[in-house]
């Protein structure tokens, strides 16, 4: 959507011009997945898919919200904000406002129409950018002055009132912090970061969108929040100092082993091994790109998605295996929470088309669904647009 379709569009539901006109990107990420609420390591970047909005105060105490994308709109007295049912697209922006109301600041009726071409459902982190792209336009407007790590944590505290998933901190963040060109790994106990280059010379990251979502993914995912908390629980009376899974070690693990029960302790063994595999990949990519080897890592990372942490699903498993065989491959995993969405794949990049081809017919072949991909570029994180 340009700036003059957004800017039209603004107009015609609110009657007047918008003030601010900005971005919010999606994200992948390259390894370091169920490891972010855990205290851990993740590896994650901005793409060149994303939510644009445009804002305006309206001089009332009202909110007002247009949903270009599913023709939808929505309004509420600033005083009436409170979660909506499960499922609505308007808790993400009610979640934001209330966010911010928390952290002190006055939010006064504004207009907002927004859009975009991350395909929902997909594991691109749609909501985050609907929150982090609100977030940091009202901050802008409003002359807040919140830094772009207290709008992650008020976006990532929205997903948690008001649509119920206890995400980590990886998807607001990247949206905030994504660098054109980079993959940043954020340490998500410290909040320290740093970006790598990702030469795109050499290799794309391609995403095949499975095209489903499995409806329990939200409650899983919440389930496997709280089986991380039961092992750090249990591993602690061993050892104190742990204070989450990443303290852990594969060895105290196994001296708890009777404790955690078969489940619990893969959970922990799987977050352990990979936040091993986030630091093995940084040295690689700091050490030149030695693409078999970053390659040998996703698939390892998938595997443990699969086997230990039984996050992915049949679709997903597919995809692997095909990319497998696929033309140009380096490695291949799930990407994001799981139970659907993509697989990110690490591909030679004169071989792209030929990758993109196999995959598509083998989807069909094997499922009889089709595949959409994306060759993703990476971009930078949330900001204005021209007018
Ligand atoms: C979802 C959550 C993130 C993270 C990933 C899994 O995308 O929103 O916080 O936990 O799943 O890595």
């Amino acid at each position: 959507m340009t700036s003059s379709i957004l800017s039209a569009a603004f107009e015609r539901h609110f009657g007047t011009a918008p003030a601010l006109l900005l971005r919010a990107p999606g994200r992948i990420n390259l390894i370091g997945e169920h490891t972010d609420y855990n205290d851990g390591l993740v590896l994650p970047a901005a793409i060149d898919k994303e939510i644009r909005f445009a804002l305006r105060l309206n001089g009332t105490d009202r909110l007002r919200l247009a949903a270009l994308d599913f023709d939808a709109t929505y309004e509420v007295a600033l005083a009436e904000v409170a979660p909506l049912p499960d499922g609505h697209w308007a808790n993400y922006q009610l979640g934001v406002v209330a966010g911010l109301r928390a952290r002190g600041a006055t939010v006064p009726g504004f207009d907002c129409a927004f859009g975009g071409d991350i395909p929902g459902g997909a594991g691109l982190s749609s909501s985050a950018a609907v929150e982090c792209g609100l977030a940091w336009g009202l901050n802008e407007l409003l002359g807040l002055g919140l830094n772009k790590m207290t709008l992650a944590h008020i976006c990532q505290t929205a997903e948690h009132a008001y649509a119920h998933v206890m995400c980590g901190l990886m998807d607001q963040f990247a949206s905030l912090f994504g660098r054109a060109g980079h993959v940043v790994r954020l340490d998500c106990r410290s909040l320290a970061y740093e970006y790598f280059p990702l030469d795109t010379t050499a290799c794309r990251l391609v995403l095949c969108n499975s095209g489903v979502k499995h409806a329990l993914a939200d409650s899983a995912y919440n389930q496997r929040r709280q089986e991380c908390a039961r092992g750090v629980e249990i591993l602690r009376r061993h050892k104190p100092a742990i204070q989450s899974l990443r303290d852990a070690t594969l060895p105290d693990i196994a001296t708890a082993a009777a404790e955690l029960g078969e489940v619990v302790a893969r959970r922990c063994r799987y977050v352990v091994e990979e936040n091993a595999r986030v630091q093995a990949l940084t040295a690689h990519l700091a050490a030149g790109h030695p693409l078999p080897e970053v390659g040998a890592l996703l698939y390892a990372s998938h595997a443990g998605l699969r086997d230990l942490y039984e996050v992915s699903c049949a679709e997903l498993d597919v995809l692997v295996e095909l990319a497998r065989a696929a033309p140009g491959t380096f490695g291949a995993r799930m990407m994001g929470g799981g139970f659907g969405g993509c697989t990110l794949n690490l591909v030679a990049t004169e071989q792209v088309n030929d990758f993109v081809a196999f995959m598509t017919a083998g989807y069909q072949r094997q499922l009889g669904l089709g595949l959409e991909t994306y060759v993703t570029t990476l971009a930078d994180g949330v900001g204005a647009l021209a007018g």
